[in-house]
């Protein structure tokens, strides 16, 4: 059974995670329409990622007896200036998901809740996989800087990226999860 403090934070950061999908497929929408394929690509895996990172909390939080609730999501930015600010505010938003991972594994071992702790375990280290990955397009598009030769090709580079999460974090089986 969940406390009622680690129930509603468990929420808030199911809801925080919609966001983070909303703000990947905004992102992705603004590339694509600038011909930025690649990097649309890109944005769209990650949003669809996110959703699978939500599947985690609605699971666990149903599975220790609470209520996942869907809240207002903001709406996030419609454009912006060129792919190295796009991406470096995506690494900005992963470091704060990663604090705020970092306070619930706080607060699960502050309330003995093991199952809680175990489970956002996951996430912990999907956090280190989530920034690295912005942070190393973010330094590749520096390093190419204003070379559109440079930025075509690492937009070419990153359409090949696909989705393929097979499982929710907890271990529930992504294409069976309403059964
Ligand atoms: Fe769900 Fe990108 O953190």
């Amino acid at each position: 059974m969940l406390s009622k403090k680690m129930e509603a934070q468990l929420n808030d950061q199911l809801n925080f995670e919609l966001y983070s999908s909303y703000l990947y497929l905004s992102m992705s929408a603004d590339f694509k329409a600038k011909a930025f394929n690649g990097f649309g690509n890109w944005m769209q895996v990650q949003a669809q990622e996110e959703l699978v990172h939500v599947m985690g909390y609605h699971y666990h939080i149903l599975s220790r007896g609470g209520k996942p609730v869907m809240k207002k999501i903001d709406a996030p930015e419609t454009s912006w200036d060129s792919p190295l600010s796009a991406f470096s505010e995506a690494l900005k938003h992963e470091m704060i998901v990663t604090s705020r991972i970092n306070a619930l594994v706080k607060l699960a071992v502050e309330e003995s809740d093991f199952a809680s702790s175990n489970f956002l375990q996951w996430y912990v280290s999907e956090q280190v996989e989530e920034e690295a990955n912005a942070s190393e397009i973010v330094n590749q598009l520096k390093m190419v800087g204003d070379s559109k030769q440079g930025v075509f090709m690492l937009d070419r580079e990153l359409s090949a990226r696909t989705f393929s999460m097979s499982l929710i974090p907890g271990g529930m089986p992504a294409a069976t999860q309403g059964a």
